[in-house]
């Protein structure tokens, strides 16, 4: 089990992307083996001294100098906080913690879909493909209110051309990308049934997210969600973070679709209409 005492973590630079939100890149002080294991969808707790920890997304996972990056937005005393912090600072670590998204083998067509900052944890999965020994065919349904609450503006340049990229923004005149994700995302299960579909973002759209692949003839095994709870441990001891029987911090955050369904005791009921409610 991971040490609940923060280890030292160095802010190596941050930058703005996208509304309320910045892209930080970190080191890890004294980088252990565990830190050269993390898959992406873990997360780590980071602290800013005085103000408390919160769990966030590794966006990229650590390399070998223990240099990795993170998506945050803006939300509550930390990560306001956090923005404030000058190049250099020191800050508290621990991680990496839960379950990554799990490893498909094989000639697999995959549908990554994300909602607002729920890009953050995926953004690992798209840029392993591109590493891959085997081949992926990989489709990214990524949905924001409007062009500026877009995030990962840099990741998102890189992937085009690597993978089929369908961006929607909910305010977009239309023509250009105009439409909610869950629309694209018809469009895409007509074109072809995905193998494997990963999905983030808020709760209500992920649901709904599974709710069309359903439709689709996509099984509920072959769907992971992403799972956010409040949390303070980060290692299954305090108990903030349940999902029904489950703790997020151990057991998740990435859940599969069957499993999530039986721990809410869901069942085969319809899923709830989704209004576009990003973070
Ligand atoms: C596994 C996991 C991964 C995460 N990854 C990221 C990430 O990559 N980038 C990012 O910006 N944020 C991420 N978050 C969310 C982030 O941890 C919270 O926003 C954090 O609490 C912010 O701290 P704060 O002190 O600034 O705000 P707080 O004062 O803690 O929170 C502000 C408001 O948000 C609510 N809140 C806080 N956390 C949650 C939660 N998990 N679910 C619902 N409501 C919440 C609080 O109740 C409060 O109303 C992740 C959360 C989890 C559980
Ligand atoms: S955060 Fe403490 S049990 Fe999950």
């Amino acid at each position: 089990m991971n040490g609940v005492t923060p280890r030292r973590v160095h802010l190596l630079c941050q930058y703005p992307d996208g509304e309320n939100a910045r892209h930080f890149s970190f080191r890890i002080a004294r980088p252990q083996p565990r830190d050269f294991e993390v898959i992406p969808g873990q997360f780590f707790m980071l602290s800013v001294p005085g103000c408390g920890e919160a769990p966030f997304s590794y966006v990229s996972v650590p390399d070998l100098e223990g240099r990795f990056d993170a998506l945050i937005r803006r939300q509550g005393g930390l990560t306001a906080a956090l923005f404030e912090q000058p190049e250099g600072a020191l800050l508290g670590y621990r991680g990496p913690f839960g379950k990554g998204w799990p490893l498909l083998l094989g000639n697999e067509r995959l549908l990554l879909v994300a909602g607002g900052c729920g890009l953050a944890p995926l953004a690992g999965v798209v840029d392993e493909a591109g590493l891959a020994l085997y081949p992926i065919r990989m489709t990214v349904i990524y949905g924001a209110r409007h062009r500026q609450s877009q995030v990962l503006g840099r990741e998102r340049e890189r992937w085009k051309g690597r993978v089929t990229l369908h961006e929607t923004c909910d305010d977009e005149p239309r023509g250009q990308c105009h439409g909610n994700p869950l629309q694209q995302l018809r469009m895409q299960l007509a074109l072809e049934r995905p193998d494997a579909v990963f999905c983030c973002g808020p709760e209500p759209f992920m649901q709904a997210v599974a709710g069309e692949c359903l439709k689709h003839g996509v099984l509920a095994n072959r769907i992971w969600l992403s799972i956010e709870r409040n949390m303070a441990c980060g290692t299954g001891l305090c108990g903030h973070c349940y999902l029904g029987s489950s703790y997020v911090c151990t057991d998740g955050p990435t859940y599969r679709y069957d499993r999530y369904r039986e721990l809410l005791g869901i069942g085969n009921a319809h899923p709830p209409t989704f209004s576009s409610e990003f973070c």
